[in-house]
């Protein structure tokens, strides 16, 4: 079959579930991860014909797409910080916007820290995308990771190696640990944050294919893991160290509050590329 006729039964069986924009792009996501074709293909060799076997792959993907199934899930791989990440359905789909909490972790530690060999560590690592960016750009950081999810660990463990960092990873439950090894200069999280009463925003491709593990937070108590963790940051960050949080958009307020009550110092919040309040900076006096 001609490309274009593919490009044209995508629109055709997809636009009405998501924005023709959205379409185009998982079109050419696809074409390039099956066939490594380029978007511009289609300006240069308009009449480009498929073989049966070539097709197969973009109607399987197809098909997901109808079920409302995650590009990246389909495709197994995304990009962060320009950096490739093996992702499926243990881990969270890394966001834009966490790439904006790495990029200001990494202003900080060049002004504070520079020219020290840094201890950093990760909680609720998911595909170690925060970690395994970190590393990457901090070459002398020491780097720690942890999560509750065996599979979120085994998917960012390989993602470790195929970005060829080293990122010390282990199995904790951050509700339940109350020691690790102090003596860090950075903490970060972004933890499980969105309230179940939020779940009528959400997109069915979110609400059906990524884990409830990474995103759900009760409603009566969805601070769970920004109280446990700036408790666990208290006792394991060094003097003057810092911890940062993605957080959720309508609880920035709370979440300054909580990090005062623990005597925090320097509390900053920034917001997203859509204007939300979605990350915290918080020094330990
Ligand atoms: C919002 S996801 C973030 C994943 C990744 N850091 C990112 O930014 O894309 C939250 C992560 O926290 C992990 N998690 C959930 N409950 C946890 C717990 N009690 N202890 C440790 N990690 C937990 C989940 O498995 C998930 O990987």
């Amino acid at each position: 079959m001609i490309l274009k006729e593919i490009k044209n039964i995508y629109h055709k069986e997809l636009d009405a579930l998501y924005a023709k924009e959205e379409v185009e792009s998982f079109f050419y996501l696809l074409i390039d991860h099956y066939l490594q074709l380029e978007r511009f293909v289609l300006v240069i060799q308009p009449n480009l014909t498929l073989t049966k076997e070539e097709e197969q792959p973009l109607f399987e993907a197809l098909s997901e797409l109808k079920l409302q199934r995650p590009v990246q899930y389909i495709m197994g791989k995304t990009t962060f910080m320009d950096l490739d990440f093996e992702v499926n359905e243990s881990v969270l789909i890394p966001r834009p916007e966490t790439e904006d909490l790495v990029r200001w972790i990494l202003d900080e530690a060049d002004g504070r820290f520079a020219n020290k060999k840094i201890k950093i560590l990760d909680i609720g690592t998911g595909s170690g995308c925060i970690a395994i960016s970190l590393a990457k750009h901090l070459q002398d950081a020491q780097i720690s990771a942890m999560d509750i999810s065996e599979n979120a660990l085994k998917t960012a463990k390989k993602n470790a190696e195929s970005n060829s960092v080293k990122v010390d990873f282990s199995e904790v439950d951050i509700l339940k640990s109350d020691g690790f090894v102090s003596g860090f200069d950075i903490i970060v999280s972004n933890p499980p944050y969105v309230r179940e009463l939020e779940k009528k925003e959400m997109h069915k491709n979110v609400l059906e294919h990524e884990p409830d593990l990474a995103l759900f937070v009760s409603d009566e108590n969805p601070l769970i893991f920004y109280d446990a963790i700036t408790k666990f940051a208290k006792q394991n960050l060094s003097k003057n160290g810092m911890l940062f949080f993605e957080i959720n958009q309508y609880l920035a307020k709370e979440t300054e509050a909580l990090l005062l009550q623990h005597h925090f110092l320097e509390i900053e919040v920034r917001k997203d590329m859509f204007g939300n309040d979605r990350m915290t900076k918080a020094l330990l006096g």
